[in-house]
């Protein structure tokens, strides 16, 4: 296997936020980007499009039939085109869908913890957040579903599933995705699906797409996509909302102009890693899960008071460091004493409190040094 990782000098020069957020000095350790170099095939396409100056709006077609051909190779999904959507990213797809399966005031049930741009985006268009906890047993992260049933009895008119979820990895099996489905048809919830993790399962674990169930409440939803987080994309602008019948029946209402928010460069990209992609997720797929392995390794042996479960899927690791002295905000103390930047756990959620997410998509010496560096500042502090 080639290389994946980009050499210490060329990621002090990347200009995207991960670097450029904090002093040379601290290591970046949280937005959800990789250390990765591009996959050849969207590098040539790239390539290719700046060598041609083609550089003008988005057309979406051959982006869509690439994600069909993705799916269909994938996950045995054969999603129609015909009932896709270009977007300009995974958050813009589901604000627009709230906005037309919801009412302002309505409730918007949330599983928490939760990537923190679900709260922005609901409440910036007027809807109010019902939080659904996870909860931890001894078999790993878990749906709490008489809560879910609970808050969709109360009134909540749509469901934000992330799957795989960010920030605890969890891929949800079909039964439980089943489960969200009939609650979700019981009540007349709409399930906006978020599975932009989805192409980073590890270790046999298969993503199945809630699209994919023979249910009423998967057809009346609405999935979002991209090959941003798998290929390391998202300054790159480009999405695809993919819409079961009854939901494309809410999606084509999007004002025209929404779609042309993407990229050309992004659409270009996205089409070449899902038609010509593969090996790149079987080369990052094998490095994510030795950082996963890793990261469990080093934090067994020198900090084992912070409680980590390795992902299923992706590169986020939910640190549980509620056992350490760190306080209700460890991400802000790693940052201060260790020189370590994390995501802050409380962006997720009230239930977030004493957590921080570790991103793991760096060569693996980073990784070691980051846990090196948390376990310094974890010896140091008094529980
Ligand atoms: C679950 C989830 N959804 C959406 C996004 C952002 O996607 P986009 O930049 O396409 O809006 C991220 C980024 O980390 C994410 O983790």
């Amino acid at each position: 296997m080639a290389d994946i990782w980009m050499d210490e000098g060329a990621l002090a020069r990347r200009h995207s936020v991960k670097y450029r957020r904090y002093p040379a000095d601290v290591l970046p350790m949280w937005v959800a980007e990789m250390d990765t170099r591009l996959a050849d095939p969207v590098k040539c396409a790239l390539a290719k499009a700046v060598a041609d100056s083609d550089t003008g709006y988005a057309d979406p077609n051959g982006l869509l039939e690439a994600f069909a051909g993705f799916a269909e190779r994938r996950y045995g999904w054969s999603p129609d085109p015909a009932w896709m959507l270009m977007m300009p990213d995974v958050m813009t797809g589901i604000g627009e869908m709230l906005k037309l399966v919801t009412e302002p005031g309505d409730a918007v049930a949330i599983t928490t913890p939760s990537y923190p741009p679900f709260f922005q985006r609901t409440e910036e268009i007027g809807r109010r957040i019902a939080e659904n906890p996870l909860v931890l047993t001894a078999r790993g992260w878990e749906l709490d579903f008489a809560h879910l049933e609970s808050v969709f009895a109360a009134g909540a008119s749509a469901y934000l599933l992330c799957n795989p979820h960010n920030p605890t990895g969890k891929v949800f099996t079909r039964a439980e995705l089943t489960t969200i489905a009939d609650l979700a048809d019981r009540y007349g919830v709409r399930v906006i699906a978020d599975e932009i993790h989805a192409p980073l399962t590890f270790g046999g674990v298969a993503h199945v797409p809630f699209a994919l169930l023979d249910h009423p409440a998967a057809r009346a939803s609405v999935t979002m996509v991209s090959a941003s987080k798998a290929w390391n994309l998202a300054g790159l602008k480009c999405a695809v909302l993919v819409a079961g019948e009854r939901g494309w029946a809410d999606a084509q209402r999007i004002s025209e102009d929404v779609p042309y928010g993407a990229s050309l460069l992004g659409v270009l990209a996205n089409q070449a890693a899902f038609e010509a992609g593969d090996a790149w997720l079987t080369s990052v797929g094998g490095a994510l899960d030795g950082n996963r392995r890793l990261a469990a390794a080093l934090l067994r042996e020198l900090a084992p008071e912070v409680g980590y479960r390795m992902p299923e899927a992706t590169y986020l690791a939910w640190l549980d460091f509620r056992r350490t002295g760190l306080g209700s905000d460890p991400a802000t103390v790693l940052i201060e004493r260790g020189r370590v930047a994390l995501s802050r756990g409380t962006d997720f959620g009230d239930s977030g409190a004493g957590f921080a997410r570790l991103n793991l998509a760096s060569a693996p010496e980073r990784v070691a040094e980051a846990v090196r560096r948390i376990a310094a500042v974890v010896a140091a502090t008094q529980p």
